[in-house]
């Protein structure tokens, strides 16, 4: 038994398509979409009054998700993808909001598929590294380190993500203080700046 995506490829049922040249999963009315605009990131930026400047309808990243067991399950998995649209706010280029994981011990593989970029990874002590992201390299974060997706590209960053269907957001803790690192265009190239 096989039906047809929105890719007009035929997945076998029970599975779902993923273009993984692209990232992207179809038309599949299993996959949920969001999207996340300038507007909707404040306070996130270290520029506030170049966000508020900008057009708030601006997307600045996408998501699509797959979710088969509801959201909580222990012993499952969701399956995704996110795409950072290019661009900057002041010095610093389009990122995810980023958390930490609500049961802290969950972790996340990420895997690009396009695009270049940096996802940075903090602990609860604020100790932050950066790892490169570049068509197929993937990224195993251990729980209880925060993760952000940095688009320092000209094209979109599109990745793809599984993690544990009981992991859940914690956002607040990233609301409140930021991750401890940026990553600016300075001169036309990429440098991570410390914060705090
Ligand atoms: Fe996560």
């Amino acid at each position: 038994m096989s039906m047809v995506t929105g890719h007009g490829k035929t997945a076998v049922a029970g599975a779902i398509y993923v273009d993984l040249s692209t990232g992207f999963m179809g038309n599949d009315p299993r996959v949920e979409r969001m999207v996340k605009t300038v507007g909707q990131m404040k306070r996130v930026f270290l520029d506030e009054e170049a966000r508020r400047e900008m057009d708030p309808a601006q997307v600045m990243y996408a998501m699509e998700y797959w979710k088969p067991v509801p959201d909580g399950t222990e012993g499952g998995l969701f399956f995704g993808n996110s795409t950072v649209f290019p661009g900057v706010i002041g010095e610093e280029y389009f990122m995810t909001r980023g958390h930490f994981h609500a049961k802290r011990d969950r972790a996340e593989f990420y895997s690009t598929a396009s695009g270049t970029g940096m996802l940075v990874l903090m602990d609860e002590q604020r100790r932050a590294t950066v790892q490169e992201m570049g068509a197929g390299s993937t990224h195993y974060i251990t729980g209880r380190i925060a993760h952000r997706v940095v688009n320092t590209g000209a094209v979109p960053l599109t990745f793809l993500a599984c993690w544990p269907s009981d992991a859940g957001y914690d956002y607040a803790a990233i609301e409140e203080q930021g991750f401890s690192v940026r990553i600016l265009r300075r001169n036309g190239v990429s440098e991570v700046v410390v914060q705090s």
